[in-house]
């Protein structure tokens, strides 16, 4: 009887501790969440004119004073179409690992050993924001409100 005993409460512990914790595994997590820049595009600005702009231009037109000796010549980041044809992921990576370790040019070179994650986001906001400053403050912003299908 004792030992019965003992292997009932031994199948007991075993079926309490091999039970899962929790009866069904999280869902597969959303498709691959995507890359995106969360800098501060301010921050990234400080860096970008020291770092950066002599090759990029310090609005990033690609026509900084080092540009003459460049080929190919860096993209104009204010270019909206060309910042639409260009992932955040790219953006980021360029920067963070170079032209090289891109398929692009060396010239372009891996900045990670000079700037840290945080810094290497903001620098990237800041190339970004070049795109999108293309509507100064100033410009006339009432009738651009709805926008017109073409
Ligand atoms: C010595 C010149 C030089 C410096 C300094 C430089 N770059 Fe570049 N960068 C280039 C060149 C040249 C390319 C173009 C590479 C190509 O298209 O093959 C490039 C490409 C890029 C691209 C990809 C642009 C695109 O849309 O294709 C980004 C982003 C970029 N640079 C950001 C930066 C940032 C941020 C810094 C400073 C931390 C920096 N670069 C410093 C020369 C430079």
């Amino acid at each position: 009887m004792k030992k019965l005993l003992a292997v009932s409460a031994a199948l007991v512990a075993l079926t309490v501790f091999a039970a899962p914790p929790k009866a069904k595994a999280p869902e597969a997590a959303p498709a691959a969440a995507k890359f995106t820049i969360t800098g501060d595009p301010a921050k990234g600005q400080v860096k970008f004119k020291e770092l950066c702009s002599a090759c990029h231009g310090e609005l990033g037109k690609g026509d900084g004073p080092a540009s003459a000796a460049l080929t190919p010549k860096p993209a104009n980041f204010a270019d909206a179409a060309h910042a639409a044809s260009v992932t955040d992921e790219y953006i980021y990576n360029m920067i963070k690992e170079g032209g090289a370790a891109n398929g692009k040019s060396a010239m372009m070179a891996p900045w990670k050993a000079s700037l840290n994650e945080a810094q290497l986001m903001d620098v990237a906001a800041y190339v970004r924001s070049l795109s999108k400053s293309a509507a100064p403050a100033a410009a006339p912003a009432a009738d651009k409100k709805a926008p017109t299908k073409k």
